[in-house]
């Protein structure tokens, strides 16, 4: 058995909260294996985000224990963090949250400038992700000029650039309409079968049955996990919609 690339221990997280505290984990414990596509479900407030970012480093545990592909992460100091979420960790997220008044070329370099990769090999290395995400000509676009399904090809091409082990993405699909979803979960669904392992937060059923397994919260718990034995394709998916579309414009 190799080992896990997430594991967590009766991972807990509490916030002060004006004179409260709000026990937001309860004493999560997973094992994630490199390669999975897994879709964190649950109704508001149940503590996915909070898992999410215990996961993405970008917050510290109360209690418990959190391993990356087997090292501690649990316990480190902010420094580490950064570098583990810098240059293992990619993030998406439901707004975008791409720079306004720079190109999408230089959005996706930024992680890149950061973890100070020189000019030229930037360039090079963002450019290669934009193609990937399949906007090689919208380089010098600005988010404004882009529809929101572009730019969070954009943002997922960010999320790559640094060759994360892991992407993790918190509600990738909520500012998106039916068809842009699924053009993006096809995207995530196509880098999952490269290898990718990609962890994903979603309030939508659709949304979840692109993924192969799916972890529901309740109350701080995990309540359910389960595979899925089939999980739908989104490129199919999206190009049915596509050419109902196509139909739907044709007609006087
Ligand atoms: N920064 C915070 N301060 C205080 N309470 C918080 C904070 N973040 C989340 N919570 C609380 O923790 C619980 C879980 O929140 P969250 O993880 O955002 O749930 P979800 O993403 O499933 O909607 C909720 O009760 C929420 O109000
Ligand atoms: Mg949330």
């Amino acid at each position: 058995m190799s080992t896990p690339l997430i594991t967590t221990r009766e991972l807990a997280k509490s916030y002060a909260l004006g004179g409260f505290t709000v026990q937001a984990l309860r004493g999560v414990s997973v094992e994630i294996n490199a390669g999975e596509f897994v879709a964190v479900m649950g109704p508001s407030g149940s503590g996915k985000s909070t898992f999410m970012n215990l996961l993405g480093c970008l917050d510290t545990p109360s209690g418990g224990e959190y391993l990356l592909a087997g090292d501690r992460v649990s316990g480190l100091g902010s420094d580490a963090l950064a570098a583990i979420r810098n240059r293992r960790i990619g993030f998406v997220f439901q707004s975008f949250n791409l720079l306004p008044r720079t190109s999408a070329l230089e959005n996706i370099a930024l992680p890149l400038l950061y973890s100070g990769v020189a000019g030229e090999e930037r360039n090079r290395r963002a450019t290669a992700r934009l193609a990937e995400v399949g906007l090689a000509d919208r380089g010098h676009h600005h988010p404004a000029q882009l529809s929101g399904g572009q730019q969070q090809r954009v943002a997922i091409a960010r999320a790559l650039v640094n060759d994360p082990v892991l992407i993790l993405a918190d509600e990738p699909t909520g500012a998106l309409d039916t068809q842009t979803s699924c053009e993006v979960m096809a995207l995530l669904q196509q880098l999952n079968a490269q290898g990718m392992t990609v962890v994903l937060v979603t309030h939508e059923h659709d949304i979840a049955e692109f993924a192969k397994r799916v972890i529901t919260f309740r109350d701080g718990r995990v309540i359910e996990d389960h595979m899925v034995e089939r999980p739908k394709d989104a490129a199919v998916l999206a190009a049915q919609l596509r050419a109902e579309q196509v139909v739907e414009e044709a007609r006087p």
